[in-house]
């Protein structure tokens, strides 16, 4: 299924397709120093195709790739708890450098929380953030996301302790 909005964003399923500009668009720090480790540098052909592979067959996660104005510029996903946590799910994104500051994770960031909430069933989704990620915790904010604390060192990334902070939303929020 597509997800449309009138920005001329569109979730969809990702595609084999999709690696090489997935490989162009996760190849930059400034991506990657906000990301886990699981996006490294570099970002090579197999690690995108062996991505994109997973999003065909794991029944843990729900991911799209974000689509602007036609073009491919970034993915979404939902991470399904498990167990005791499988209500919840924990979203996370990214978007090309080129494509910054238009708007775009914000209305994917929507669309995803809306769906995830709808067709999926969950009733809380997170976002972990590390503290010094100032353009997500707004992107957050403005979808509807509350801080629900802050975990010190909570992440060892690139030889450094970052603090993170912890958003949700609730299903009972969204209207
Ligand atoms: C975070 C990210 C997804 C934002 O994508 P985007 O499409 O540019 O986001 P939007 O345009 O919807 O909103 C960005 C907001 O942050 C603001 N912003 C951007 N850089 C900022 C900075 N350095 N300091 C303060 N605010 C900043 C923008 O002005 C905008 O706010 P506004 O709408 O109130 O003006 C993108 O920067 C990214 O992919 N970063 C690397 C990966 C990442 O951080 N993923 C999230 C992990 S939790």
């Amino acid at each position: 299924m597509n997800l449309v909005n009138v920005k001329k964003i569109t979730l969809r399923k990702l595609e084999f397709s999709d690696c090489q500009r997935m490989i162009d668009l996760v190849n930059n720090k400034n991506i990657t120093k906000n990301l886990l480790d699981r996006f490294p540098i570099p970002f090579t052909f197999k690690h995108a195709h062996r991505f994109i592979e997973n999003t065909k067959t794991s029944q843990s996660a729900t991911v799209f790739g974000i689509e602007y104005k036609g073009e491919y510029v970034g993915n979404i996903e939902l991470m399904h708890g498990q167990d005791v946590y499988r209500k919840g799910a924990i979203i996370g994104y990214f978007i090309g450098e080129e494509y910054w500051n238009k708007g775009i994770a914000s209305a994917a960031v929507k669309m995803m929380v809306d769906y995830g909430f709808k067709y999926l069933d969950f009733v809380k989704i997170s976002a972990l953030v590390f503290d010094k990620n100032i353009a997500s915790q707004k992107v957050l904010e403005k979808a509807g996301f509350k801080v629900e604390g802050i975990f010190r060192k909570a992440v060892f990334k690139n030889e450094e302790y970052l603090n993170e902070i912890h958003y949700a939303v609730f299903s009972e929020d969204i209207v």
